[in-house]
Protein backbone atom coordinates (compact mmCIF):
# COMPACT_ATOMS: atom_id res chain seq x y z
CA UNK A 1 0.00 0.00 0.00
CA UNK A 2 2.49 2.32 1.44
CA UNK A 3 4.70 1.45 -1.87
CA UNK A 4 2.32 2.45 -4.46
CA UNK A 5 1.01 5.68 -2.53
CA UNK A 6 4.96 6.41 -2.66
CA UNK A 7 5.30 5.87 -6.60
CA UNK A 8 1.93 7.64 -7.53
CA UNK A 9 3.72 10.81 -5.35
CA UNK A 10 6.91 10.21 -7.07
CA UNK A 11 4.72 10.29 -10.90
CA UNK A 12 2.84 13.57 -9.49
CA UNK A 13 5.64 15.53 -8.93
CA UNK A 14 8.45 14.18 -11.68
CA UNK A 15 5.21 14.87 -14.20
CA UNK A 16 4.84 18.50 -12.66
CA UNK A 17 8.57 19.23 -12.15
CA UNK A 18 9.17 17.73 -15.53
CA UNK A 19 6.62 20.09 -17.11
CA UNK A 20 8.43 22.50 -19.98
CA UNK A 21 6.35 26.25 -19.71
CA UNK A 22 6.50 29.27 -21.44
CA UNK A 23 4.99 32.28 -19.08
CA UNK A 24 2.82 35.13 -21.18
CA UNK A 25 1.89 38.72 -20.08
CA UNK A 26 -0.81 39.50 -22.72
CA UNK A 27 -2.42 42.57 -23.40
CA UNK A 28 -4.21 40.54 -26.54
CA UNK A 29 -7.59 38.91 -25.72
CA UNK A 30 -8.50 36.52 -28.35
CA UNK A 31 -9.67 33.38 -27.85
CA UNK A 32 -7.92 32.40 -30.84
CA UNK A 33 -4.80 32.91 -28.94
CA UNK A 34 -5.80 30.07 -26.70
CA UNK A 35 -6.19 27.54 -29.58
CA UNK A 36 -2.59 28.72 -30.58
CA UNK A 37 -1.37 27.84 -27.12
CA UNK A 38 -3.26 24.58 -27.34
CA UNK A 39 -1.19 24.14 -30.78
CA UNK A 40 2.30 25.43 -29.37
CA UNK A 41 2.00 22.63 -26.85
CA UNK A 42 0.53 19.55 -28.46
CA UNK A 43 3.78 20.48 -30.94
CA UNK A 44 6.57 21.17 -28.53
CA UNK A 45 5.35 19.90 -25.22
CA UNK A 46 5.31 22.90 -23.70
CA UNK A 47 3.07 24.35 -21.47
CA UNK A 48 2.09 28.12 -22.32
CA UNK A 49 0.41 29.79 -18.99
CA UNK A 50 -0.83 32.88 -19.43
CA UNK A 51 -2.17 36.82 -18.28
CA UNK A 52 -4.07 38.86 -20.15
CA UNK A 53 -4.61 42.32 -19.41
CA UNK A 54 -4.92 45.81 -20.36
CA UNK A 55 -0.92 47.01 -21.52
CA UNK A 56 -0.39 49.70 -18.99
CA UNK A 57 -1.60 47.35 -16.12
CA UNK A 58 0.79 44.22 -17.09
CA UNK A 59 4.00 46.58 -17.96
CA UNK A 60 2.74 48.05 -14.16
CA UNK A 61 3.11 44.23 -12.97
CA UNK A 62 6.24 43.76 -14.99
CA UNK A 63 7.91 46.48 -13.12
CA UNK A 64 6.64 45.74 -9.73
CA UNK A 65 7.38 42.21 -9.93
CA UNK A 66 11.15 43.11 -10.80
CA UNK A 67 13.13 39.65 -10.49
CA UNK A 68 10.38 37.98 -9.50
CA UNK A 69 8.68 38.74 -12.87
CA UNK A 70 7.82 35.18 -13.58
CA UNK A 71 6.30 36.38 -17.24
CA UNK A 72 9.07 35.34 -20.09
CA UNK A 73 7.49 37.45 -23.31
CA UNK A 74 5.20 40.49 -23.36
CA UNK A 75 2.69 40.77 -26.33
CA UNK A 76 1.51 44.11 -27.01
CA UNK A 77 -0.01 45.93 -30.05
CA UNK A 78 1.93 49.10 -31.62
CA UNK A 79 5.41 49.62 -32.19
CA UNK A 80 5.14 53.01 -29.60
CA UNK A 81 4.39 50.97 -26.94
CA UNK A 82 7.36 48.06 -27.51
CA UNK A 83 9.32 51.04 -27.94
CA UNK A 84 8.74 52.44 -24.47
CA UNK A 85 8.96 48.91 -22.83
CA UNK A 86 12.39 48.40 -24.49
CA UNK A 87 13.44 52.09 -23.28
CA UNK A 88 12.12 51.27 -19.74
CA UNK A 89 15.28 48.11 -20.04
CA UNK A 90 12.25 45.52 -19.90
CA UNK A 91 13.20 43.24 -22.77
CA UNK A 92 16.41 41.08 -23.64
CA UNK A 93 17.92 40.35 -27.19
CA UNK A 94 15.65 37.76 -29.10
CA UNK A 95 18.68 35.69 -30.40
CA UNK A 96 17.07 33.63 -32.95
CA UNK A 97 18.68 32.57 -36.45
CA UNK A 98 15.51 31.92 -37.67
CA UNK A 99 13.35 34.49 -36.37
CA UNK A 100 16.32 36.98 -38.19
CA UNK A 101 15.78 35.03 -41.11
CA UNK A 102 11.62 35.28 -41.80
CA UNK A 103 11.46 38.91 -40.44
CA UNK A 104 12.14 42.21 -42.83
CA UNK A 105 14.43 44.20 -40.21
CA UNK A 106 11.77 46.75 -40.68
CA UNK A 107 9.55 44.87 -38.39
CA UNK A 108 12.13 44.70 -36.23
CA UNK A 109 13.59 46.15 -33.10
CA UNK A 110 17.00 47.63 -34.80
CA UNK A 111 18.78 46.03 -31.19
CA UNK A 112 16.85 42.77 -31.38
CA UNK A 113 14.85 43.34 -28.15
CA UNK A 114 11.45 43.10 -29.89
CA UNK A 115 9.66 41.95 -32.97
CA UNK A 116 6.60 42.34 -34.96
CA UNK A 117 3.89 39.50 -35.10
CA UNK A 118 1.20 40.79 -37.15
CA UNK A 119 0.79 44.08 -39.45
CA UNK A 120 -1.84 46.85 -39.08
CA UNK A 121 -2.11 49.96 -41.72
CA UNK A 122 -3.44 53.23 -40.39
CA UNK A 123 -6.34 53.65 -43.40
CA UNK A 124 -8.85 56.07 -44.19
CA UNK A 125 -12.44 55.10 -43.91
CA UNK A 126 -14.98 57.11 -45.92
CA UNK A 127 -18.92 57.55 -46.83
CA UNK A 128 -19.01 57.05 -51.02
CA UNK A 129 -22.48 59.20 -50.87
CA UNK A 130 -20.48 61.84 -49.81
CA UNK A 131 -17.10 61.44 -51.35
CA UNK A 132 -15.53 60.72 -55.13
CA UNK A 133 -14.00 56.92 -54.33
CA UNK A 134 -11.18 58.05 -57.42
CA UNK A 135 -10.36 61.08 -55.28
CA UNK A 136 -9.96 58.95 -52.18
CA UNK A 137 -7.83 56.42 -53.85
CA UNK A 138 -5.05 59.06 -54.60
CA UNK A 139 -5.51 60.87 -50.74
CA UNK A 140 -2.72 61.38 -48.91
CA UNK A 141 -2.40 61.47 -44.74
CA UNK A 142 -1.17 64.97 -46.00
CA UNK A 143 -4.62 65.95 -47.90
CA UNK A 144 -6.38 65.61 -44.96
CA UNK A 145 -5.28 69.08 -43.62
CA UNK A 146 -6.47 70.85 -46.39
CA UNK A 147 -9.84 72.60 -46.62
CA UNK A 148 -11.65 70.39 -48.65
CA UNK A 149 -11.91 67.98 -45.29
CA UNK A 150 -13.24 71.24 -43.21
CA UNK A 151 -15.42 69.43 -40.17
CA UNK A 152 -15.56 66.46 -42.13
CA UNK A 153 -13.23 64.30 -40.09
CA UNK A 154 -13.41 62.02 -36.85
CA UNK A 155 -10.77 60.60 -35.00
CA UNK A 156 -10.34 59.41 -31.32
CA UNK A 157 -8.00 61.28 -29.31
CA UNK A 158 -4.73 62.23 -28.67
CA UNK A 159 -4.06 59.97 -25.95
CA UNK A 160 -4.28 57.46 -28.16
CA UNK A 161 -0.86 55.52 -29.22
CA UNK A 162 -2.15 54.40 -32.83
CA UNK A 163 -2.80 58.52 -34.01
CA UNK A 164 0.53 59.03 -31.68
CA UNK A 165 2.81 56.64 -34.31
CA UNK A 166 0.67 58.19 -37.44
CA UNK A 167 1.95 61.73 -36.17
CA UNK A 168 5.91 60.31 -35.63
CA UNK A 169 5.35 58.93 -39.05
CA UNK A 170 4.65 62.07 -40.71
CA UNK A 171 7.22 63.84 -38.48
CA UNK A 172 9.77 61.49 -39.77
CA UNK A 173 8.84 61.90 -43.61
CA UNK A 174 7.94 65.66 -43.62
CA UNK A 175 10.16 67.22 -40.99
CA UNK A 176 8.75 68.89 -37.49
CA UNK A 177 7.94 72.06 -38.78
CA UNK A 178 5.72 70.80 -41.65
CA UNK A 179 3.95 68.82 -39.26
CA UNK A 180 3.31 71.65 -36.88
CA UNK A 181 1.55 73.31 -39.68
CA UNK A 182 -0.46 70.88 -40.83
CA UNK A 183 -1.57 69.36 -37.25
CA UNK A 184 -3.29 72.45 -36.83
CA UNK A 185 -4.62 72.21 -39.83
CA UNK A 186 -5.83 68.80 -39.72
CA UNK A 187 -7.52 69.40 -36.38
CA UNK A 188 -9.64 72.27 -37.08
CA UNK A 189 -10.76 69.74 -40.03
CA UNK A 190 -12.27 67.84 -37.25
CA UNK A 191 -16.19 67.23 -37.34
CA UNK A 192 -16.39 66.56 -33.48
CA UNK A 193 -14.66 66.70 -30.13
CA UNK A 194 -12.51 63.46 -30.64
CA UNK A 195 -14.50 60.63 -28.51
CA UNK A 196 -14.73 56.80 -28.55
CA UNK A 197 -12.07 53.99 -29.87
CA UNK A 198 -11.67 53.62 -33.73
CA UNK A 199 -14.84 51.66 -34.24
CA UNK A 200 -16.86 54.05 -32.55
CA UNK A 201 -15.43 56.58 -35.49
CA UNK A 202 -16.24 54.25 -38.30
CA UNK A 203 -19.77 54.26 -36.97
CA UNK A 204 -20.10 57.99 -37.25
CA UNK A 205 -19.20 58.04 -40.53
CA UNK A 206 -21.93 55.52 -41.48
CA UNK A 207 -24.64 57.59 -39.44
CA UNK A 208 -23.18 60.46 -41.93
CA UNK A 209 -21.60 62.64 -38.28
CA UNK A 210 -18.59 63.29 -40.98
CA UNK A 211 -17.23 62.27 -44.02
CA UNK A 212 -13.75 60.98 -43.03
CA UNK A 213 -12.11 58.72 -40.14
CA UNK A 214 -9.07 57.28 -39.61
CA UNK A 215 -8.77 53.88 -38.07
CA UNK A 216 -6.92 50.90 -37.89
CA UNK A 217 -7.74 48.42 -40.83
CA UNK A 218 -8.59 45.44 -38.99
CA UNK A 219 -11.37 47.30 -37.20
CA UNK A 220 -13.33 46.93 -40.86
CA UNK A 221 -12.75 43.50 -40.97
CA UNK A 222 -14.17 42.48 -37.38
CA UNK A 223 -17.26 44.51 -38.05
CA UNK A 224 -17.62 43.22 -41.88
CA UNK A 225 -17.32 39.39 -40.32
CA UNK A 226 -20.44 39.83 -37.97
CA UNK A 227 -18.37 38.69 -35.10
CA UNK A 228 -19.64 42.40 -33.47
CA UNK A 229 -22.99 42.00 -34.70
CA UNK A 230 -25.25 43.23 -37.06
CA UNK A 231 -25.34 46.45 -36.45
CA UNK A 232 -21.76 47.15 -36.84
CA UNK A 233 -21.80 44.83 -39.64
CA UNK A 234 -24.37 47.06 -41.18
CA UNK A 235 -22.30 50.15 -40.20
CA UNK A 236 -19.45 48.80 -41.96
CA UNK A 237 -21.03 47.92 -44.93
CA UNK A 238 -22.11 51.63 -45.41
CA UNK A 239 -18.49 52.66 -45.91
CA UNK A 240 -15.16 52.52 -47.63
CA UNK A 241 -11.83 51.91 -47.12
CA UNK A 242 -8.86 53.95 -48.94
CA UNK A 243 -5.25 53.30 -48.30
CA UNK A 244 -3.23 56.63 -47.97
CA UNK A 245 -0.19 57.58 -50.10
CA UNK A 246 -0.63 55.20 -52.82
CA UNK A 247 1.20 57.22 -55.28
CA UNK A 248 4.51 58.08 -53.05
CA UNK A 249 5.58 56.56 -49.85
CA UNK A 250 3.02 53.71 -48.99
CA UNK A 251 0.32 53.86 -46.03
CA UNK A 252 1.81 54.01 -42.80
CA UNK A 253 2.12 50.27 -40.98
CA UNK A 254 2.35 49.50 -37.36
CA UNK A 255 2.97 45.88 -36.21
CA UNK A 256 1.28 43.94 -32.81
CA UNK A 257 3.97 42.50 -31.44
CA UNK A 258 6.07 41.11 -28.65
CA UNK A 259 9.31 40.28 -26.77
CA UNK A 260 11.42 38.04 -24.17
CA UNK A 261 10.96 39.67 -20.32
CA UNK A 262 14.38 40.58 -19.04
CA UNK A 263 14.22 37.94 -16.14
CA UNK A 264 12.90 35.46 -18.31
CA UNK A 265 12.98 31.93 -16.28
CA UNK A 266 12.64 29.78 -19.28
CA UNK A 267 14.30 31.64 -22.47
CA UNK A 268 14.92 28.87 -24.70
CA UNK A 269 11.49 28.07 -24.42
CA UNK A 270 10.29 31.78 -25.10
CA UNK A 271 12.60 31.97 -28.36
CA UNK A 272 10.67 28.22 -29.49
CA UNK A 273 7.06 30.31 -29.27
CA UNK A 274 8.36 33.21 -30.82
CA UNK A 275 9.36 31.28 -33.60
CA UNK A 276 6.08 29.05 -33.56
CA UNK A 277 3.92 32.46 -33.70
CA UNK A 278 6.11 33.45 -37.09
CA UNK A 279 5.50 29.88 -38.72
CA UNK A 280 3.10 29.94 -41.52
CA UNK A 281 0.40 27.99 -39.88
CA UNK A 282 0.00 30.17 -36.82
CA UNK A 283 0.19 33.49 -38.92
CA UNK A 284 -2.61 32.04 -41.24
CA UNK A 285 -4.38 31.18 -37.24
CA UNK A 286 -3.76 34.85 -36.04
CA UNK A 287 -4.87 36.85 -39.08
CA UNK A 288 -8.09 35.24 -39.80
CA UNK A 289 -9.11 35.68 -36.69
CA UNK A 290 -7.76 39.24 -35.84
CA UNK A 291 -7.80 40.92 -39.59
CA UNK A 292 -4.59 42.07 -39.22
CA UNK A 293 -2.32 41.44 -42.14
CA UNK A 294 0.86 38.72 -41.90
CA UNK A 295 3.65 39.87 -41.01
CA UNK A 296 5.96 36.99 -42.93
CA UNK A 297 6.15 37.06 -46.84
CA UNK A 298 3.58 34.57 -49.13
CA UNK A 299 0.81 34.78 -47.20
CA UNK A 300 -2.57 36.36 -47.86
CA UNK A 301 -4.71 38.22 -45.05
CA UNK A 302 -8.50 37.29 -44.44
CA UNK A 303 -10.61 36.96 -47.76
CA UNK A 304 -12.74 39.77 -45.84
CA UNK A 305 -9.54 42.20 -45.65
CA UNK A 306 -8.13 41.19 -49.06
CA UNK A 307 -11.12 42.14 -50.67
CA UNK A 308 -10.46 46.02 -48.92
CA UNK A 309 -7.40 46.20 -51.49
CA UNK A 310 -4.63 44.42 -52.74
CA UNK A 311 -0.82 44.76 -53.61
CA UNK A 312 -1.21 47.79 -51.27
CA UNK A 313 2.08 49.97 -51.84
CA UNK A 314 3.51 50.02 -47.72
CA UNK A 315 5.75 52.99 -45.96
CA UNK A 316 9.04 51.34 -45.75
CA UNK A 317 10.15 53.15 -42.60
CA UNK A 318 10.95 51.14 -40.08
CA UNK A 319 8.68 50.40 -37.27
CA UNK A 320 10.81 51.64 -34.19
CA UNK A 321 11.08 55.04 -35.95
CA UNK A 322 7.41 55.10 -34.63
CA UNK A 323 8.57 54.78 -30.91
CA UNK A 324 11.70 57.50 -31.73
CA UNK A 325 9.44 59.85 -32.40
CA UNK A 326 6.77 59.55 -30.08
CA UNK A 327 7.62 62.03 -27.38
CA UNK A 328 7.86 64.71 -29.83
CA UNK A 329 4.56 63.60 -31.62
CA UNK A 330 2.87 63.78 -28.22
CA UNK A 331 4.16 67.21 -27.71
CA UNK A 332 3.31 68.64 -30.91
CA UNK A 333 -0.63 67.01 -30.35
CA UNK A 334 -1.22 68.66 -27.30
CA UNK A 335 0.35 72.07 -28.50
CA UNK A 336 -1.70 71.85 -31.80
CA UNK A 337 -5.05 71.45 -29.10
CA UNK A 338 -5.86 67.60 -30.32
CA UNK A 339 -7.19 66.63 -26.79
FE1 LIG B 1 -6.73 47.93 -31.87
Amino acid sequence: MFKSYFFLFFLFTSSVFSQEIVNLYTSRHYDSDIELYDKFEEKTGIKVNYVSGKGKALIQRIKSEGLNCPADIFITVDAGNLWRIQKDNLFQKIKSNKIKKILDSKYVDSNGNWIGLAKRYRVIVYNPEKIDSLRMSKINYEDLASDEFKNRIVIRSSSNIYNQSLLSSLIYHNGENYTKKWLLNFVGNFARKPQGNDRAQIMAVANGEADIAIVNHYYIGIMLSGKAGQKQRESALKVKVAFPNQQNRGTMVNVSGGGILKNSPNYKNAIKFLEFLLEEESQRHIVSNTYEYPIIDDLDPSPIIKKLGSNIVEDSLPVEVLGEMNPKAVKMMDVAGWR
